[in-house]
């Protein structure tokens, strides 16, 4: 770990693009070091960050507030949206591993939520989700409070007619950070959403696309990062890119590719990966986080465009055509000498299972009713669903099989697990997952251990019409 001084420090805040308001307190994991980024990289990709007002070391408690605000995704173009604290990402929620988090939460908007904490692994009646927590009703406040056991980058969003008020811009990341973590570049967080905007400028209201909208999710007209669209970094030829990506879009499986480049994914759903694997695209489901380093070759003044492509996930979504989603500017600077990344990034203890262990089934399918599509969980619609269950302490085989024609992210909540196989196969490499694509007509199995967190959890697809139209399930945790 390198030391940094005060100065880069407020210099490396001012050039992430966090506005230097972001509380810095001397408890604060440092800052990445981007020092040696060009001026103002960042720039276009601003993500607010939340103000610590507890002195303590290993405190980090924020105010939360969802409110309805405007926002220029279109510049000059007013949009309508829902915020956390009037942004669109909400502010990012920053700590280091072990800090307890307390969030002070208001509701401003006029109907219910909650706050839901994507991969955190916070106690059940923090979790804002399912019959564990009440919701939040317009005017009244709640304190959400719990310990960030893991690194990695996260996110929280609402739990209440998802699919509406994600949409509508509710949603922000947490970014868990352990300061003996290696440097692996010039590191920014990328929150990847799209939005079905109207000439006005207004969105699409929720059920305007019909019945494909039921089938595949909304998937949105406007590709946006970090809320902008089609921002530009500015990068150093030679000097790594290290970009923190979450998918926060309602359906859309962003499949990232850099003509030109390679992609080397260094992190997943749970920070650092065992090993960095080197590929020439990244899918990323709806839930999935991933992190990735690219290093920029080029002249200055090139332009390196980084193209969603089609992915077909089921009803000729793949039949779009490739889109740019953001790009990197090469700086006027001497280019620099790439280092070595570290072969050996992290461990990861693997789940043994010696096939004694209970085997949880899940079949998720999909039934019209008159002409309305519902999404099941072994045959059963949410809420009418009877709970699976388990014991703290111990470990579970899940098959999941998907019985429709169409891919759908599988999902548990506050539990990671690790995958075992998909379709027969392992996977190349060994991590923890909370988020995970189970393929058209396949099958996939994983392992999980509960930690002894008893109480009520749930589990659904990450499309999140249809996990509101019934594909999500309970599990029920017992002592
Ligand atoms: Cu992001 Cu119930 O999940
Ligand atoms: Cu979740
Ligand atoms: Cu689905």
């Amino acid at each position: 770990m390198r030391s940094i001084s005060l100065t880069s420090l407020a210099l490396a805040a001012l050039l992430a693009g966090c506005g230097g308001d972001d509380g810095n307190t001397n408890d604060e994991p440092p800052l990445p070091d981007t020092s040696g980024a060009p001026a103002g990289w960042a720039d276009e990709v601003p993500l607010a960050i939340l103000e610590d007002i507890d002195p303590a070391a290993d405190v980090v408690e924020v105010a939360l507030e969802a409110k309805v605000a405007t926002v220029e995704y279109r510049p000059g173009v007013a949009t309508e949206v829902w915020t956390y604290n009037g942004t669109v990402p909400g502010p990012m929620l920053r700590a280091k591993v072990g800090d307890t988090v307390v969030v002070h939460f208001t509701n401003h908007l006029p109907e219910a939520t909650t706050i839901h904490w994507h991969g955190l692994r916070v106690p059940a009646e923090m979790d804002g989700a399912g019959h564990m927590t009440t919701a939040i009703e317009p005017g009244a406040s709640f304190d959400y409070r719990f310990v960030v056991p893991d690194a990695g980058l996260f996110w929280f969003h609402p739990h209440v007619r998802s699919d509406v008020q994600v949409e509508k811009g509710l949603y922000g990341t947490v970014l868990v950070e352990d300061p003996a973590q290696p440097d692996l570049g010039d590191t920014v967080t990328l929150v990847l959403d799209d939005v079905a905007l109207r000439a006005d400028g207004s969105l699409a209201p929720p059920g305007s696309g019909g019945h494909m909208e039921e089938m595949i999710g909304r998937q949105g007209n406007t590709l946006l990062v970090n809320g902008r669209i089609a921002p530009t970094l500015l990068a150093r030829a030679g000097r790594p890119q290290h970009w923190r990506l979450v998918n926060t879009a309602n359906a859309r499986y962003f499949h990232l590719e850099i003509p030109g480049h390679r992609i080397v994914r260094v992190g997943g759903d749970a920070g650092l990966v065992p090993a960095p694997v080197e590929r020439d695209s990244l899918l990323l489901v709806p839930g999935e986080r991933a992190e990735i380093v690219v290093t920029p070759v080029g002249e200055p003044g090139d332009r390196i465009v980084v193209r969603n492509l089609p992915y077909e996930r089921g009803h000729g979504t793949g039949l779009e055509d490739p889109a740019e989603l953001f790009a990197v500017e090469i700086a006027d600077l001497p280019a620099e000498q790439t280092p070595q990344l570290p072969s050996i990034l992290g461990t990861v203890e693997p789940i043994v299972v010696d096939g004694s262990e209970p085997v949880q089934t899940v079949a998720l399918s999909e039934v019209m009713n008159h002409t309305q599509m519902i999404f099941r969980i072994n045959g059963q619609a949410w809420p009418d669903v009877e709970p699976l269950t388990a014991t703290v302490g111990e470990t579970q085989v899940w098959e999941v099989t998907n019985e429709t024609n169409m891919d759908h992210p599988f999902h548990l909540h506050g539990f990671f697990f690790q995958v075992q196989e998909v379709n027969g196969a392992a996977p190349a490499l060994r991590e923890w997952k909370d988020s995970v694509n189970v393929p058209a007509e396949g099958t996939l199995r994983f392992a999980v251990r509960y930690d002894d967190r008893p109480g009520g959890w749930m589990f659904h697809c990450h499309i999140l019409e249809h996990a509101e139209l019934g594909m999500m399930g309970e599990l029920q945790l017992v002592r």
